[in-house]
Formats: structure tokens, sequence, C-alpha cells
């Protein structure tokens, strides 16, 4: 019984002390994973991030990404990042101004924030692939419209008209990257 518990004891630790830093280094684990699922790159269906072979993970999430890849330099790429903030921020205008019956303000925010302005159709001009500019004017043509369908002072049609601006914005989102 006594000599029992002693070598019951050494065993235990023994135990421990390899079952630790495996319990430890699969909670790195995840927590590496969760961190690339937050970036959205190298996601697997299951969540699981899959290492390649010779690869890293982003260029293993480019292979999988079905998207498009504009190849933007990085200046372009801050540049591109900041004017679609500005489209997001022109949409919550948009949404505030008809929510508070100020047509005129989502309007002005229409053409200006999403209209096809002419330093956004020089913009639109360096971009480096055809279809994505035709997204890009067909998408500020459709601002433009709804700056003028905003002036009716019609919540319903106005909502349609920023649906079909929407619209423009999920598909080119769905097909490039930059
Ligand atoms: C012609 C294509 C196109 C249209 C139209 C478009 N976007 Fe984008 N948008 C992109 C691309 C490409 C990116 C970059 C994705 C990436 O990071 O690789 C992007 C990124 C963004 C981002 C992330 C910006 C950042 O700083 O990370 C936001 C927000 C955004 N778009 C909002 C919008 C909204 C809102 C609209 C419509 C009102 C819109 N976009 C219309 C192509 C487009």
């Amino acid at each position: 019984m006594k000599k029992g518990f002693f070598v019951f004891i050494p065993l235990f630790a023994v135990l421990a002390w390899i079952a630790i830093p495996v319990v430890f280094a699969g909670d790195e684990h995840r927590g590496a994973s969760h961190h690339d699922h937050m970036e959205g790159e190298g996601d697997s269906a299951d969540g699981k991030v899959e290492r390649v072979p010779g690869g890293t993970a982003h260029e293993h999430a480019d292979r999988k990404d079905g998207r498009i890849s504009l190849g933007l330099s990085p200046m372009m790429r801050s540049h591109q990042h900041a004017e679609m903030r500005e489209h997001f921020k022109g949409v919550q205008m948009i949404v505030k101004g008809i929510s508070e019956g100020d047509f005129e303000t989502a309007s002005k925010a229409a053409h200006e924030k999403l209209g096809l302005t002419p330093e956004v159709a020089k913009m639109c001009d360096l971009m480096p692939n055809q279809q994505f500019r035709e997204i890009g004017i067909a998408f500020h043509n459709a601002g433009d419209e709804l700056g003028e369908v905003l002036l009716k002072r019609d919540v319903t049609s106005s909502l349609k008209s920023l649906e079909a601006v929407l619209a423009k914005c999920a598909s080119c989102h769905e097909k490039f990257r930059q």
C-alpha cells in the first residue's frame, strides 16, 4: 500500500509534466487559428487553418480565395481602401437622411460620396482590370441615380434605389480583392 503510493506520486508527476505543455500548446494553436480566422485567410470549411508544405497560409488563401487580385501597389492599396471607407460613410449618411426625412442631405451624399465625380472617374481609370472598371462606373452611375431618386422624397423608391447601389458594392466585393 505504502509502496504503491510512492510509485503513484512520481508517475502522476511525470504524466502531468508531459500533459501540461501539450494542453497549453493546444490552446496556443487554437488562439492562432482564431486570429487567422479573423483575418479571413487560410480558413478551411471547419475553421481550422491549413498549413501547406512550402507555402504560407497567405499563399494558400490566395489559391483558395476565388476573388481576382488587382495586384495593387501599397500606395494604391491604402488609397483604394480609403475611398471604400468614404463610400461606406456615404451609405451611412444616406440612410441617416432617409430615416430623418432629410432627403436633400441624403441626395448630396449620394452624388458626392457615391456618384461619378471627376476624382473617382480618374481613380477608376487607374484600375488595372476592365471588368472592375465597368462595375465601378456602373456603381457610380447608380449612386448618381440614387441622388436623383432621393429628391422625390419617397422612402420606398429611395430604398429600392439604394439597394441597387448596394448590389453593385456586393458584386464587386465578391469578384475582386486588392
Ligand atoms: C468596383 C468594385 C467595388 C465597388 C463597386 C465597391 N467596392 Fe468596396 N472594395 C473593393 C475592393 C477590391 C476592396 C478591397 C478588398 C481587399 O481588401 O482586398 C474593397 C474594400 C472595401 C471596404 C474595406 C475598406 C478597408 O479600409 O479595409 C469597405 C468598407 C468597402 N469596400 C465598402 C464598399 C461600399 C459600402 C461600397 C458601395 C457603396 C463598395 N465598397 C463598392 C471593391 C469595390
